[in-house]
């Protein structure tokens, strides 16, 4: 074969070949409205879309174009870009571009938080994907949410931060998204802290959000800023503040927790790097230096102080990662010191939990909120973030410990329907039954054994409570009540539409759940356990 030839038929090859995987097809649109909704089917490959206006790139992202019936409808909000006319390029299958619409509402906005399975009292997103609760920071009447998004699809992919603010912890209001990806990587998790003093130069009291930009070859921490209580927001222009791969010979290093270190007047943040949390410190947010490190903790670093037992003058420290174990130790602004072995609160769905900067003093409470790892079957969004909980420390038989209650606002949305003491387990299931059919629950009960050796609660053949006195295990994992000859179990527990979570004994131990379905089993709530009595049952419905 002659070389042209030859040179001919490679060049042929290589464009018919690209032209399967990376030609884009494009359709012009003109913002007339405020949204752009887009088709999204589970079944289409993810292919990227870039939308081009006056010659720039305003976005790229993966997503899958529904090329025949969509599952689903995913949003851009384009109020910023009214008027404009954008270029819709896509790389994929392009049949679904005839089919994206400008609306003034998001499709499918009618069924909006009445869809089947979205949960009634957890926070969930409008559309898309959740993970991590990031930047929780309450602020001038407002508790801030910030949180891992894709907008695109119900499934990790395009990091975003998604926005939502309450004025109570409890209801929550969906902003437009506060930060998108950039060159720099897709924003992965991170904190939010307010400059009182103008430490960066951002402006007196900017909120300032210190985020993982993470892109292929690595992961480097940036800063954002913003001056109206959160609403816009401008990246640092001199991002990364910090990259520090080469000193970790790994690319694992994210998710920067920041507070401002008040006895030394700085900013300090716990960083997770490879195999642990290193402390850095800063005078401006954009300078860091290395403290220290310490090993056996992965993602979503937390540390932050607690008094013991309410007692102010008897302060502990407490760090943890994402899995929420946790060790409880002294911190002198530059080093973590472990004073405890590792421990565990919670277990289940809760991943990647964070507590809030910025509680006034006269709250002084310290706030969590988790990310519940719960599918929301056939729902236009997956996820759900878990209640607000309040951390404290408490002495127990085997030391300080950490307990997490539900916040108490969360009360005032259940109303009593029943309560009952001392009753047997045949006539607790059949009053609690009376409620099998409602969506939502609080349940607290408090179980006492005579018998050896397992008690507990089932709903439609799950086990809301499982407690297995002989091995100590309670749904599968190992507690002993503090008391430990002590024949009782306590819990409250939360239904909600396709999640469970049991506080047991006042908060010492959690976990969390997927509701199961109750498709074939139509049993009703029921408490099981040789000769046990109920000793209290207290049912509440929702208010609303
Ligand atoms: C934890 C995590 C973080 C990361 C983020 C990405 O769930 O893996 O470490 O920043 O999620 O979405």
């Amino acid at each position: 074969m002659k070389l042209k030839t030859f040179l001919f038929i490679v060049l042929v090859a290589a464009i018919s070949g690209f032209a399967e995987s990376a030609i884009a097809q494009a359709k012009t649109l003109k913002i007339t409205a405020r949204y752009l909704n887009i088709p999204v089917a589970a079944r289409d490959e993810r292919a990227m879309m870039r939308f081009t206006i006056d010659g720039k790139t305003e976005r790229e992202f993966r997503i899958r174009l529904a090329s025949e019936k969509p599952d689903y409808h995913v949003f851009c909000d384009m109020e910023a870009l009214r008027g404009k006319t954008i270029l819709v390029e896509y790389e994929g299958n392009p049949a679904g571009l005839s089919k994206i619409t400008v609306d003034e509402a998001i499709a499918g906005a009618d069924s909006m938080y009445r869809e089947t399975n979205r949960p009634r009292y957890h926070f969930t997103v409008r559309r898309g994907w959740n993970n991590d609760p990031n930047g929780l920071i309450f602020y001038e009447g407002e508790y801030h949410l910030f949180f891992q998004h894709n907008p695109y699809e119900r499934e990790w992919e395009n990091m975003h931060w998604g926005h939502a603010v309450s004025r109570d912890l409890i209801h929550w209001e969906e902003l437009p998204v506060a930060l998108a990806p950039d060159k720099h990587g897709t924003i992965f998790s991170g904190s939010a802290v307010i400059d009182r003093n103008n430490t960066a130069g951002f402006g007196k009291n900017a909120m300032v959000a210190i985020y993982t930009a993470d892109s292929p070859e690595k992961q480097v921490q940036c800063l954002a800023y913003s001056n109206d209580r959160g609403r816009t927001w401008t990246k640092y222009a001199e991002n990364p503040i910090l990259d520090t791969k080469h000193i970790w010979n790994s690319k694992d290093t994210r998710d920067p927790k920041v507070f401002r270190y008040e006895s030394g007047d700085y900013w300090v943040m716990a960083l997770n790097e490879r195999d642990g949390h290193s402390i850095y410190s800063s005078k401006d947010l954009k300078k860091w230096t290395f403290e220290s490190h310490i090993t056996g903790f992965w993602e979503c670093p937390e540390l932050f102080q607690l008094p013991v037992d309410g007692k102010s003058d008897n302060k502990k420290w407490v760090m943890y990662g994402a899995s929420g174990t946790y060790m409880i130790g002294s911190f002198d602004g530059k080093s973590f010191t472990p004073e405890s072995g590792k421990y565990y609160y919670t277990s289940g769905s809760q991943y990647a939990a964070q507590t809030f900067n910025n509680i006034p003093a006269t709250d002084g409470r310290r706030i969590q909120i988790g990310w519940g790892r719960i599918e929301q079957p056939d729902m236009p969004f997956n996820m759900m973030m878990l209640l607000p909980t309040m951390l404290t420390l408490k002495t127990t038989r085997n030391g300080i410990r950490m307990f997490s209650t539900p916040i108490k606002e969360i009360d005032l949305l259940f109303r009593p329907e029943a309560n009952v003491q001392e009753q047997s387990a045949e006539a607790a299931s059949k009053l609690l039954s009376r409620f099998a059919d409602s969506a939502c629950l609080r349940i607290k009960t408090t179980l006492r054994l005579s018998h050896a050796t397992s008690a507990g609660l089932d709903l439609n053949g799950q086990h809301l409570i499982d407690y297995d006195m002989n091995f100590n295990l309670l749904n599968g994992v190992f507690y002993s009540p503090d008391e430990m000859t002590s024949m009782e179990i306590s819990a409250d527990i939360f239904l909600d539409k396709t999640s469970v979570e049991v506080f047991i004994d006042g908060g010492a131990y959690s976990f969390s759940m997927a509701r199961k379905s109750r498709a074939n089993n139509k049993e009703g709530f029921r408490f099981w356990g040789h000769n046990i009595e109920v000793k209290k049952l207290e049912i509440y419905s929702l208010t609303r």
